[in-house]
């Protein structure tokens, strides 16, 4: 996919103030400083379209963006942050659950896991959230330039390993890097298919 445009449209706390639902969207989740912001960065190539940070729980709204004027991509606050306080984990859980399950052109969810880290139970109970929640998702393994491709290839096949368990299909899967632009046709390449289905 060719990216003609990406701009930044609205930040919402919760989904009802989202923009029309009228283009299909996709969102990108996934704990807290796993790289959602840096890879939607990367996707889009606009540098600074995303607020990145070193510290986790940089990104607290529901952020909608414009891809191409034909897309909407979404970056959402990642979950995990231990340094929040139970009511406020309780509201970004019900802000989240409403928003995955209540938006009508949500299309796909990419669920980001650090490709760095054996299967962590948050990220598997979150995936298995979605799946009762019978919302669509693929899952994209970040920060692959900061290990070697053996380590890597090991965490993604343990993950898989460890959804097979509980789910009898694999959804897609893709292994990325934001710095090193790594992944990118192939996740754009999900997106434009399922922008022309
Ligand atoms: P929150 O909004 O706080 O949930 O974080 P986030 O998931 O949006 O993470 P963000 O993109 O802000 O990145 C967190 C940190 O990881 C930043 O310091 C990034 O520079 C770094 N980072 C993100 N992706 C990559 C990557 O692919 N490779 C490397 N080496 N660093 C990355
Ligand atoms: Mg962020």
């Amino acid at each position: 996919m060719i990216i003609k445009s990406a701009e930044y449209l609205i930040s919402s706390p919760n989904y009802t103030s989202c923009p029309p639902d009228t283009l299909p969207e996709y969102a990108f989740i996934g704990r807290s400083n796993v790289g959602k912001s840096s890879l939607i960065n990367m996707l889009t190539n606009y540098d600074k379209l995303a607020k990145t940070s070193a510290s986790p729980g940089k990104t607290q709204l529901i952020n909608h963006f414009i891809v191409n004027k034909e897309w909407y991509l979404v970056d959402l606050p990642g979950y995990g942050f231990a340094k929040v306080s139970q009511s406020q984990r309780k509201s970004w859980e019900r802000m989240i659950e409403d928003y995955l399950r209540k938006r009508p052109n949500l299309v796909n969810v990419f669920v980001l896991l650090d490709s760095r880290l054996s299967p962590q139970k948050i990220d598997l109970e979150f995936i298995n959230k979605l799946g009762e929640w019978q919302v669509p998702f693929a899952m994209v393994f970040t920060k692959s330039d900061k290990n070697s491709q053996a380590e890597t290839s090991k965490n993604v096949k343990a993950f898989l390993n460890k959804m097979r368990e509980d789910w009898e299909f694999l959804p897609p899967h893709f292994v990325t890097s934001a710095t090193k632009k790594l992944g990118r046709e192939k996740v754009l390449g999900m997106i434009e298919e399922l922008n022309a289905s």
